[in-house]
This record gives C-alpha cells, sequence and structure tokens, in this order.
C-alpha cells in the first residue's frame, strides 16, 4: 500500500526507481493535447495497435504499464444497455444493471425542443457515468427515407435542419459530462433490410443538402467525440472504412478530431481500415469471435494484421499514430478525464426527464369534437384495448432493448390518472407478439392468449358498446420486421389484424381514440372513422405516464411530426422513384440502390409532386387553438453578408395554456437546379397562456437559401425571388412573404 503511494507521489518523475511492470503514471494535469503527445511519445507500436481494437464485446484497453485507462462503450442511444458477458451476447446476470429508459429518439424529435434534447443527454449521460460507461453508441441520426426502415426509432426524422438542432443539445448535454456520444451510423444508413450488402449510390448535392448536415451539426456545432460507421457500402467501400467519408469529408472537410469506431463487425479488410479512416475496430463476430477462438481479438484487422503490415514496411507509421491519436484523445476526454462527475442511475429526475419528454414528443395527430382530454371532474367508463395497453416496450428492437427498473404500461399509466371512481375496463383486441425477450433480458410477462381474432374482437365489440370511450392502444412493437434493428417492415400496414379491430371499434363506439406506438408511420385506412388519433412512439421507462398525461390533458400535447405520414408505400419518394430495397449485382452479394428521388425525401417530395399525405411533417394538434399573425420582415432585398428578420406574433386563442412550435420555411423560386417546392429553415416552440400574445424573430441568411453546387463543391446561392413561410405544419402555412437575394 505505501509503496504503491510513493509510486503515485511520484507520478511522471523520472527519478523513480522502474522495475519491471511499474506502471508509470502520466501528469494528469496538463492539456488534453499535450497528455496525448505525452502519451504517444512513450508508447510501443504494439502498445498504440492494441488501443485500436477491442479487447471484450464492449470494451477497448488501454496501456496499463503508463496508467491509461481503456474505453468501455455501451448501447445506446435510449437507456444503458444491461451488461453482456466479457466476450459473449448472453447477459452477465448481473442486478444492479437496470435503467431508466428514455423514449426513442423518434419522439425526442418530435417534441423540436432543443431543450430536451439537452435534458436527454444530460440524463443519459448521468446514467453511463454511474456505471462506468465512457462511450454511448448514439444517437442516430441516419435521415427517415422510408417508413419501412425498421431502425427509424431510434433516429430524428427526415428533414436535415430538425435532425441538426436536435442532435447537437444532446451531444454536448451528454459530453458536459464526460461522456462521448457516438454519433451513428455514419452515413447513408437507411434501412436495415440487406444493411451489409447495400450499396448506396447518391448524388452529391443529395449527400451534402440531406444525409450528412446533421452529422456534420454534431462533429462541428456538437463537437461529438466519436462517430460511428455504418454497416453498409457508398461507392463500393463499405462505410466504416470508407475514404471519402471518413477521410475526406469527416477528418478533411469537417475537421473532426474524434476518433470513427466501426459499428459491430462494420470492418471487412485491414489495408482499407489502415487507410481509409477507421481507428478503432468493435466487432460481433468478426475473425472467429464466434466461435470462441482465444485471444481473437488479436485476430482483428486493425490488430495483428495491422502490426504485420507495419512490421514488413507496408503501413505507414504516421497513419498508426494519428489513430492512437484519437484514440487517446477520446480516452483522455472520458475515462481519465479528471473532472468527471459520478453520475446517478434510476434517480427520480431522470424518470421525471422520460416522462417530460414523452409527454412532450406525443403527437396528437387528430381530435375532432375535442372528444380528447378525458375529463378529470367526473367518472367515466373506459375501455382500452390492445395488446400495446400491456406490452413492455423497452425489451426489442435490437441493440437498442434494454433491462429497465420500470416501466409503466399504457393500461397502467391510464389507471392511476383516471379520477376516482372511473372503471377502466381492459380487453386484448389482437394478438401480436406475446414473446418478450431480447438478449436474455425477458418482459416477464405472460401474455399468452388462446382465444381467436374473431373472439378477441367479438368481445371488444361488446366491450365498447358499455364505455364511454374507448381506448384503442396498438402500433407496432419492435418485433423482427416491427420496429427492429436487422428487418425491415414488409408494409405500411399496421400487423396482428389491428385494422379489423380498430373498425369494427369504430362501428361500436364512436368516441373511439387510437393510440399508435410506433416509430414509423403507419397506413391509417380507418383514419375517418376515428375521431382522435395520437401518435405515442416507444416511450420508455414512463411510457405510459407520459400517454395518460396527455389523454386526461395533465400535458397539453405540443410534439409536431419529425416525418411525413404517407397515405400508401408509393406514395413515398424512396418507393415511387427510388429503388428500394436496390437491385442485387448477378456477380457479387453486393445491393446497388440508386437514391433516384434525390433531395425530394419526406416533404419535399410530397410538396413537390403536390401529393397530399394522411399527415404531414410538422403537423400536430393542441387542446389549444393558435392564431397566427400578419409577419413582417425588416427588408424585402436581402445581399450577400446580410440577413432577414421575419417577426410574427402567435396568440393563444383558446382556454388552456399550450405550446406551439412555429416553423420557417424557405421557397426557391425560380432555381437553376430542381430545388424542393419548400424547406425548413427555422422553428421556435413557445409557450402561451390563454390569451397571451408572443412576437418570434426569426432570421434569414444567404447561407439558408444555399444548396450544394455539386459540380464547384461548395453551397452556392444565386441571386433572384424567394419566399419565406411562417407555418403551424409543412401543410398549414400561415403567411407567405416574398423577398428578392440581390
Ligand atoms: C448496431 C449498433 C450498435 C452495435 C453494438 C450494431 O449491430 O448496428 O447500432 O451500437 O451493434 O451493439
Amino acid at each position: 500500500m505505501i509503496k504503491q503511494i510513493l509510486i503515485l507521489l511520484a507520478a511522471g518523475m523520472a527519478t523513480v526507481p522502474v522495475v519491471a511492470d511499474t506502471p508509470v503514471y502520466l501528469d494528469s494535469s496538463r492539456d488534453i493535447e499535450e497528455r496525448v503527445e505525452d502519451a504517444l511519445s512513450r508508447m510501443t507500436t504494439a502498445e498504440k495497435v492494441a488501443i485500436l481494437h477491442a479487447q471484450s464485446k464492449f470494451s477497448s484497453p488501454g496501456v496499463a504499464r503508463l496508467g491509461i485507462r481503456g474505453l468501455w462503450t455501451t448501447d445506446g442511444p435510449h437507456g444503458i444497455r444491461p451488461e453482456v458477458l466479457w466476450d459473449e451476447w448472453d447477459q452477465a446476470g448481473w442486478t444492479n444493471d437496470s435503467c431508466v429508459a428514455f423514449p426513442a429518439l423518434t419522439c425526442l424529435a418530435a417534441t423540436w425542443n432543443p431543450e430536451m434534447s439537452a435534458l436527454y443527454g444530460r440524463s443519459l449521460g448521468e446514467e453511463a457515468l454511474y456505471r462506468g460507461k465512457d462511450v454511448v453508441l448514439g444517437p442516430g441520426v441516419n435521415i427517415y427515407r422510408t417508413p419501412l426502415n425498421g431502425r427509424n426509432f431510434e433516429y430524428m426524422g427526415e428533414d436535415p435542419y430538425l435532425a441538426s438542432k436536435m442532435v447537437v443539445p444532446y451531444v454536448k448535454g451528454m459530453q458536459d459530462l464526460g461522456v462521448a456520444a457516438c454519433v451513428k451510423h455514419y452515413a447513408l444508413n437507411n434501412q436495415e433490410k440487406n444493411r451489409h450488402t447495400t450499396n448506396v449510390i447518391v448524388d452529391d448535392r443529395t449527400l451534402y443538402e440531406i444525409y450528412l448536415p446533421a452529422f456534420k451539426a454534431a462533429v462541428q456545432e456538437g463537437g461529438a467525440w466519436s462517430i460511428m460507421g455504418a454497416y453498409n457500402y457508398y461507392q463500393d467501400q463499405h462505410l466504416c472504412h470508407n475514404d471519402r467519408m471518413l477521410n475526406g469529408i469527416l477528418k478533411g472537410e469537417w475537421g473532426f478530431d474524434g476518433a470513427v469506431i466501426s459499428d459491430w463487425g462494420g470492418t471487412h479488410d485491414t489495408a482499407q481500415a489502415i487507410t481509409n479512416g477507421l481507428d478503432l475496430e468493435f466487432g460481433s463476430w468478426t475473425n472467429g469471435l464466434s466461435n470462441g477462438t482465444s485471444n481473437a481479438y488479436d485476430n482483428y484487422y486493425l490488430a495483428n494484421p495491422y502490426l504485420e503490415m507495419l512490421a514488413k514496411g507496408e503501413a505507414d507509421p504516421k497513419t498508426l499514430d494519428d489513430k492512437a491519436r484519437r484514440v487517446l484523445r477520446l480516452i483522455f476526454r472520458t475515462s481519465m478525464n479528471n473532472c468527471k462527475p459520478v453520475g446517478s442511475m434510476c434517480s427520480e429526475a431522470h424518470y421525471a426527464a422520460a416522462r417530460r419528454i414523452g409527454g412532450e414528443g406525443i403527437v396528437l395527430l387528430k381530435n375532432d369534437r375535442n372528444i380528447l382530454p378525458l375529463p378529470l371532474d367526473k367518472p367515466v367508463r373506459l375501455l382500452v384495448v390492445g395488446e400495446n395497453a400491456l406490452k413492455m416496450m423497452t425489451v426489442g428492437g435490437g441493440s437498442s432493448s434494454l433491462k429497465v427498473q420500470r416501466e409503466i404500461s399504457p393500461l397502467d399509466g391510464l389507471k392511476s390518472a383516471a379520477p376516482a371512481g372511473t372503471v377502466v375496463d381492459f380487453a386484448r383486441g389482437y394478438v401480436g407478439d406475446v414473446t418478450g425477450e431480447y438478449n436474455g433480458v425477458t418482459s416477464g410477462q405472460d401474455l399468452s392468449e388462446s382465444r381467436s381474432a374473431q373472439e378477441l374482437i367479438a368481445d371488444a365489440v361488446a366491450k365498447a358498446a358499455d364505455a364511454d370511450y374507448v381506448i384503442f392502444v396498438g402500433g407496432l412493437n419492435k418485433s423482427s420486421g416491427q420496429d427492429c434493428e436487422d428487418s425491415d417492415r414488409g408494409s405500411l400496414s399496421l400487423p396482428y389484424g389491428q385494422d379489423e379491430v380498430i373498425t369494427a371499434l369504430a362501428k361500436a363506439n364512436p368516441n373511439l381514440i387510437v393510440v399508435n406506438v410506433s416509430g414509423n408511420a403507419v397506413a391509417m385506412p380507418w383514419v375517418k372513422q376515428v375521431p382522435a388519433i395520437l401518435q405515442a412512439w416507444f416511450l420508455g421507462s414512463e411510457a405510459g405516464n407520459s400517454i395518460a398525461d396527455v389523454l386526461f390533458g395533465k400535458v397539453n400535447p405540443s410534439g409536431k411530426l419529425p416525418m411525413t405520414f404517407p397515405v400508401k408505400l408509393e406514395d413515398v419518394a424512396a418507393h415511387a422513384v427510388g429503388e428500394y430495397p436496390g437491385v442485387k449485382r448477378a456477380d457479387a452479394d453486393i445491393w446497388d440502390e440508386k437514391y433516384n428521388e434525390g433531395v425530394l425525401v419526406g416533404y419535399r417530395w410530397h410538396d413537390t409532386k403536390k401529393i397530399k399525405p394522411l399527415f404531414p411533417f410538422g403537423h400536430g394538434l393542441s387542446y389549444t387553438t393558435f392564431a397566427y399573425g400578419k409577419p413582417t420582415v425588416d427588408r424585402k432585398e436581402m445581399a450577400a453578408g446580410e440577413t432577414m428578420t421575419v417577426t410574427v406574433p402567435v396568440t393563444n386563442t383558446g382556454n388552456r395554456e399550450g405550446a406551439e412550435i412555429v416553423q420557417l420555411y424557405v421557397t426557391d423560386v425560380k432555381a437553376p437546379v430542381e430545388r424542393p417546392a419548400k424547406e425548413l429553415k427555422g422553428f421556435r416552440k413557445i409557450t402561451l397562456a390563454p390569451g397571451e400574445t408572443k412576437e418570434i424573430t426569426f432570421t434569414v441568411s444567404p447561407d439558408d437559401l444555399a444548396y450544394f453546387d455539386a459540380d464547384a463543391h461548395k453551397w452556392a446561392t444565386h441571386p433572384g425571388k424567394y419566399r419565406v413561410h411562417v407555418a403551424s405544419s409543412s401543410a398549414d402555412i400561415a403567411s407567405t412573404i416574398p423577398f428578392t437575394l440581390k
């Protein structure tokens, strides 16, 4: 003990007699770049290579000889994943690794509130700290291109501007605590089908305008310390070692100084991994790992094969130093950060954050006859129908699956929120997936059901006749093909015969409320027969409370859709013209997929092609109403270097407090290239008391009018006529003002 203390005290002093295996303790008071250089100068080639690859499923080694800690990573992005065994996917069986599950990122995006993003990043960061994690594998910001993508629920919607504004506070909130965000999956990973074998073919304008901005914002504005490469290909190179994406754009154009981490098993070639920008390799089953080879991590592409190439002079030591520097920087920023707080897990503050974000992200899609909120001042008879009213949604969905300390089901949430005397009855309605297991974590729920589909409908319909309100809770459920990693949905329709159940309930009771739990748009052939519809996402631990808060009006809904809900799949650009899911090459297991729709993704497509959506991007109702006044601008002509302000008064014209998300879109009237009918360039969420008016001011700059000129490889504007729209959704324009760029 005394000997250890003496060594510690003598840290960094050359006079300490060094015996074999005595660690050298580096001076930790210096700034990070100095520490990186100091460490690097003392490391052997083998030590440098050692820190570039995993040593277990989720950790990578440091350099024990120099007292440099390794890194502990964890999924991400909605909660801290339970511990698995060192080298297997089986559960480690800890009893203290249950977490708070926060709402899925689609819900966060639907809040349109950067403050919620900061709260999210911070809360999750605190859970990570407490569990000793240095890198959280998230958030994901792949653009929502098709509603079939099984992982859309882990991303932030279809609009690059919205995703950019929402990702930055998440990253900052987390990294302020000394926990790295690992923004994923960079980039063009827009579907799960053939996720390892799709080769995306996309033009540069589309790449820069649609698919890169959120990553760029995370790096340049959020200062993300790590980025995860995607599984698929771009320009015939895997994205985990893709020269253009990693060296050219990320590290070159954007000046990223952090580490590029491979997706698990996304590395395929040592030479490419070395030269094409990968820094840190993790794996699922790479190189014999699945067979339990001893020291299998030595066989990783950035392990012994790298050392061999270095020994033979086939790899440049400068490239090795660059990688080691980046990984060391990540280590000093996180695991060896001297100022890290302790963090906390499963705190009431985290539950409160999850509940609040959930409540703010739920979107009221429809509310005819003001049927919602449900009365709080008198008891009523409620009938709740549907498997999703019971089913735990935090288990499943792939790597984002969690082991939660608690999860409130919608049924339980409604029961506890209902006023005294309210009768809450339940009918199953349909059977979806009665299993509840992922990666060894089980929900422990018995959802088995022996009645036939027709019997279940008959039971629900009979009970519906006696109820004041019927609340159907359905949607998807994170089972394979139903919003889950590694598979896409088979269709836009609701599964398990839910359309039939909803149609039957609508006939049985006019006061039907549909709560759709999903991370994706679903088809709603019954939309006209149902007076109220709520888009409830996967809401995490506090799901039932968040839903009940909104249904009973304790929270006035204020979320808006971060994606378009199309009427049918053929209305989606990726399906109409975009070649989803790709075309298999005759000579290789590679699926080329042309993003023919170009920049016309989501509402950009619907607006430009005049295809009416089921519910437009940016749509969401409140229990109060808002009136938009006439906007004013400070100038109608703008020159380079100038900005224009747009000021609009918004009034709460109803009788309860509520929040409105005011949106600003811009149209280029006559562009030299095909441009979308309009594009989001600003938004503001404001809370207004009944009768209150607030003025909101947006600033528009020439940058907001720019398109990416692929030939010149730069953002370009052209003089001419533009329009700015103040709107409450992409389809609900309050005012349009023309202006000119000189
Ligand atoms: C997923 C990543 C995840 C990683 C580790 C991969 O299969 O694509 O998003 O972070 O596994 O679990």
